[in-house]
């Protein structure tokens, strides 16, 4: 049973120095935009979610730069995220959250808050030549050069980290290695975390859900970063021009398959189905209603999708409410409810 006052912790040490209590503590910057998503003619037999059967769903989608850091730097490597918000046909809505790394750092509340308190962002401690030459040899990669302008690293915490816990590597060298997206549209986003999700028959299956860009995944040139804020204008201009589509995945589980640890990948030969697409189509006007002062959250779910044991996944419900309360931001529906 995990200490009750974690949720609160996490999300304590999740803010940054550079960060602004007024905004989100982590996925600081972002932007919102909007559209549909039609289920796939196959989705209905898979889960009896409305949005997997109605025609067509409204959405809201926010996407974001995974970094606390409140100032814009786009053209660094970070993981981004899609937060989306289905409005369903009864007028009540569902979230489904996801981010471009496809495993989490850490198993349970209790090792990520440990893995949150060592990784958290240092002074940017520089490599020489020759330590660069060092790690060559011992078969280490060496670190990335720090970005004009960056004087805190994200990375060197968390690689220490992982040196001494097996179960973060997956996710430490993902994330330190992941670039930056030429468009918040050409990139793969998971939700990492196994839901339940029940047919029309009563079919329970523990499944996995990604979202896969119908233009592709497209990452900038390392060498060549480009300037720091470029993201939001080029979904603005992207979206003024055409819509941007993505094809929702989902993952079907099998025995032994681990259902409640996000660090874990599974099998890449499981079934997938494609339980639809997504179009956006718009940026709203007012992006402080509609996407700062939005709050998500991963336990906004309806009937037909339960979260699974997956200890993480129910300790963020908590810490969702907690950082939205603490940032002044609008509650989300299931706070109110
Ligand atoms: C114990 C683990 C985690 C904690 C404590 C945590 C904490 C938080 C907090 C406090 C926020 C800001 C919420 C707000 O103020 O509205 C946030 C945002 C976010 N998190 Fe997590 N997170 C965790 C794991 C994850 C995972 C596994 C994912 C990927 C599926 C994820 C993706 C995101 C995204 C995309 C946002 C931005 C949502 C938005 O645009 O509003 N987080 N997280």
């Amino acid at each position: 049973m995990s200490d009750p006052g974690i949720a609160e912790k996490l999300v304590e040490v999740l803010h940054r120095p550079d960060g602004d209590p007024a905004l989100r503590p982590v996925h600081t910057i972002g932007i919102s935009a909007t559209g549909y998503f039609e289920p796939s003619p196959v989705a209905r037999n898979f889960c009896v979610a409305d949005h997997f059967c109605a025609g067509k769903t409204d959405v809201i989608v926010r996407f974001s730069n995974g970094s606390g850091c409140a100032v814009v730097h786009d053209g660094w490597s970070d993981v981004r995220g899609m937060a989306v918000r289905f409005h369903l046909s009864d007028g009540t809505d569902t979230d489904l959250i996801a981010m471009t790394l496809p495993e989490f750092f850490a198993p349970t509340p209790e090792t990520f808050l440990e893995f949150a308190e060592e990784a958290a962002p240092r002074e940017y401690e520089g490599e020489t030549p020759w330590q660069k030459i060092l790690n060559y040899l011992h078969l280490v990669l060496p670190k990335r050069d720090p970005y004009p302008g960056e004087t805190i690293s994200p990375d060197d915490g968390a690689i220490e980290f992982a040196d001494k816990n097996a179960y973060s590597q997956l996710g430490v060298m993902q994330a330190a290695q992941i670039g930056a997206p030429t468009s918040y549209v050409r990139a793969a986003y998971h939700a990492v975390h196994t839901f339940v999700v029940t047919g029309p028959d009563g079919v329970r299956r523990w499944v996995r859900f990604s979202w896969q860009p119908i233009a592709g995944v497209l990452t900038t040139n390392a060498e060549e970063p480009p300037v720091d804020d470029y993201l939001r204008a080029e979904l603005k201009d992207r979206l003024a021009k055409e819509p941007a589509r993505f094809s929702l995945m989902m993952m079907i589980g099998e025995v032994g398959d681990d259902f409640n640890n996000s660090s874990r990948p599974w099998p890449p030969h499981r079934k997938r189905i494609m339980m639809g697409t997504l179009t956006l189509d718009a940026v709203p006007e007012d992006q402080i209603a509609q996407s700062e002062k939005l709050s998500f959250n991963p336990g906004l779910l309806t009937n037909g999708i339960e979260t699974s044991d997956d200890p993480v996944l129910k300790v963020r419900i908590d810490s969702y409410k907690i950082s939205s309360e603490w940032r002044g931001g609008t509650p989300c529906p299931f706070s109110e409810g």
